[in-house]
């Protein structure tokens, strides 16, 4: 992601919400597969997801922290504090990435438990995203 785009409120705000409303389609069709008990299309749901999450959110992340996020403490020292919160909000999200590619390895099935850790990512995009657009864009 370039930097221009990150830099503007209005640009940043439409990265955020296509980012996630493009996650909560792909749950409802891994949720629709699931409760059809459509195995093969479950699967490759749940694949495609794991990789949304990845290519989608996880490279805006570290797009913001090689470039975005050093610009804005350069130019704001005073937002060191910030800037360390949102990039654990990050860590976090990576470690649940993480988590869910771990089970995947070891399960073949989609258990609740990956289920759980899927909207558990929602939730943290969801805050993190609303945070960073109230602390940085002041
Ligand atoms: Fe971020
Ligand atoms: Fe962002």
């Amino acid at each position: 992601m370039s930097g221009p785009a990150l830099r503007q409120l209005h640009s940043h705000k439409a990265i955020h919400e296509g980012g996630l409303s493009g996650a909560v389609m792909k749950m409802e069709d891994l949720v629709g597969f699931l409760e059809q008990g459509e195995q093969e299309m479950m699967n490759r749901a749940c694949d495609d997801l794991l990789d949304y999450w990845k290519t989608r959110v996880i490279s805006h992340a570290d797009a913001e922290e090689e470039g975005f996020y050093k610009e804005i403490l350069a130019e704001n020292p005073e937002l060191e504090r910030e800037i360390i919160q949102l990039t654990r909000d990050h860590d976090l999200m990576r470690l649940v990435v993480q988590d869910i590619e771990d089970l995947r390895q070891t399960d073949q099935q989609i258990t609740p438990e990956i289920m759980q850790k899927f909207y558990g990512l929602l939730v943290i995009n969801e805050l993190h995203s609303r945070e960073e657009e109230r602390l940085l864009f002041r």
